[in-house]
């Protein structure tokens, strides 16, 4: 059976509450299409936790940048609908621009800080849109569970804590990245890349494993760092525009070693015209104060 697509919120809502009406709970795996494997586990993972699946498709124009790929993003609705199909989602919401925003939209979501590092320090506005739109999809849906991969770390950290602050109740759930054999963290921007390109593109993923592997044996923070952005330009990547350790949940630096509870080391640099990001646990160690 083919998967059943609706375009509004009106219809979104009322078969979500049908389901509901039947006593059964509601997944929602937010997209912005293009999809793949990564992609594709978010959905299985909220199948295993929720009766009913609704994907959703909408390339949201407000977090884009003038200079970014919004014209450009891959969009195949009906390749992504018989993808969704397969995995077993029983809902499709693909709304129009129109629909998400009437023209005298008006409102915006800023979750400061969390917004204002890594990512966010190189793509002016861009959080602010993540969080606008992922807010909308929270209220139109209303599901109990919404499943967002933890490739994008630093945005998954924002919609927890957006949907703490304005008191969404809907619980947001990570899932764990999915990689290539080579590690190369699926996304849908790889298909930007060239063959030769393709095969440097694993090292961003290596040097991250490196400089946590560093951290977690007493290197300088500072240090391993260091080593890892040369490890990328080396590698053959035209720009890195961070290589940084943070604290997993409040993004705060990390320079002191061991780390003050759980860090991460986040990368994000450009090959082509792909802007590739990733992160990687700082594993920890007996000398960690968190360690048993
Ligand atoms: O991660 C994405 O694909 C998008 O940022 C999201 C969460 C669907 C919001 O547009």
């Amino acid at each position: 059976m083919s998967l059943p697509i609706v375009r509004t919120v009106a219809e979104l809502r009322a078969q979500v509450s049908a389901w509901r009406r039947d006593g059964l709970t509601v997944g929602l795996t937010p997209t912005m299409g293009a999809l793949h494997p990564g992609h594709l586990s978010l959905v299985r993972l909220a199948k295993a936790r929720a009766d009913k699946v609704v994907a959703t498709l909408f390339v949201n124009p407000t977090q884009f940048g003038e200079n970014e790929d919004l014209d450009a993003y891959p969009r195949d609705e009906g390749q992504d609908a018989e993808l969704l199909s397969k995995e077993g989602c029983d809902l499709l919401f693909a709304p129009s621009v129109g629909e998400m925003y009437p023209p005298d939209f008006s409102t915006s979501v800023r979750v400061s800080g969390l917004s204002d590092v890594l990512c966010g320090a190189h793509r002016e506005g861009h959080f602010d849109g993540v969080a606008q739109v992922v807010a909308k999809l929270l209220n139109q849906a209303q599901a109990d569970i919404a499943v967002f991969g933890e490739k994008d770390w630093q945005q998954l950290a924002i919609i927890r804590r957006m949907a703490r602050d304005l008191d969404i109740p809907t619980k947001i759930v990570g899932a764990p990245i999915i990689r290539e054999d080579d590690g190369l963290a699926m996304s849908s921007r790889n298909r930007y890349l060239s063959p030769e390109e393709r095969a440097i593109a694993p090292e961003l993923n290596r040097a991250l494993r490196t400089a946590a592997d560093r951290i977690a044996s007493g290197a300088l923070v500072a240090e391993a760092l260091a080593q890892a952005e040369r490890h990328v330009l080396d590698a053959g990547f035209e720009r890195v525009d961070y290589v940084d350790a943070r604290h997993a949940e409040t993004l705060d630096v990390v320079r002191q070693n061991p780390p003050a509870g759980p860090g991460r080391v986040f990368g994000a640099a450009v090959l082509g015209k792909a802007r590739l990001i990733d992160n990687v646990p700082i594993p920890e160690t007996q000398a960690s104060p968190e360690a048993p």
